[in-house]
């Protein structure tokens, strides 16, 4: 599957993690939401990567960048949604930054695939989890880093389902 990578990340942590996504995937073009444009539909699988700001707020690049998505048709493609953020210092908006993105690639008539059960992080709640599950995947790079690999992996092998 042809595949790119949209990112939105202030000090780099969600910039990285979209590379270690695009290796786990076999390979993906990665690029900064501030490059999202209509080639976008090019592509087969689109991920798209937010941080979570302020309280449970997308990173600053994708205030645009989901105006530009609900401008795209992008209907029949499938999209993918991640989100890292710090479940111990805001577990009451933890990795909240993939809602708007989620909602976005609705609008532009997408098929969203799953996220990942909620009920793995303990006790956190989020505008981004529906229905007991995160509308994508949820890392912590703060508090653990440790579980990054194994939570990629098999997020990965669910999308490739
Ligand atoms: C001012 C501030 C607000 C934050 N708000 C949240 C939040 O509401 N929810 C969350 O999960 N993480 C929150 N975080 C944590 C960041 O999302 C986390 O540090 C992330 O790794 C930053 O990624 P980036 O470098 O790619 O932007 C906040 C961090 C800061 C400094």
């Amino acid at each position: 599957m042809k595949t790119i990578i949209y990112y939105g990340s202030t000090t780099g942590t969600c910039e990285a993690l979209a590379g270690r996504i695009a290796d786990a995937l076999g390979g993906a073009d990665v690029r900064n939401v501030t490059e999202l444009d209509a080639r976008a539909t090019e592509y087969d699988l689109i991920v798209l990567g937010t941080s979570t700001w302020g309280i449970g707020d997308m990173q600053d690049d994708w205030f645009d960048g989901v105006n530009k998505l609900k401008g795209l048709n992008l209907s029949g493609k499938k999209i993918a949604v991640f989100g890292v953020g710090d479940a111990d210092s805001y577990p009451d908006s933890f990795c909240g930054g993939m809602k708007g993105l989620y909602d976005a690639a609705l609008q532009a008539g997408a098929d969203v695939l799953p996220g990942v059960d909620a009920g793995e992080y303990g006790a956190v709640s989020s505008d981004a989890i529906v229905n007991g599950a995160f509308v994508g995947l949820a890392l912590d790079e703060t508090n653990a880093p440790d579980k990054t690999e194994s939570r990629i992996s098999s997020w990965v092998a669910s999308l490739k389902q």
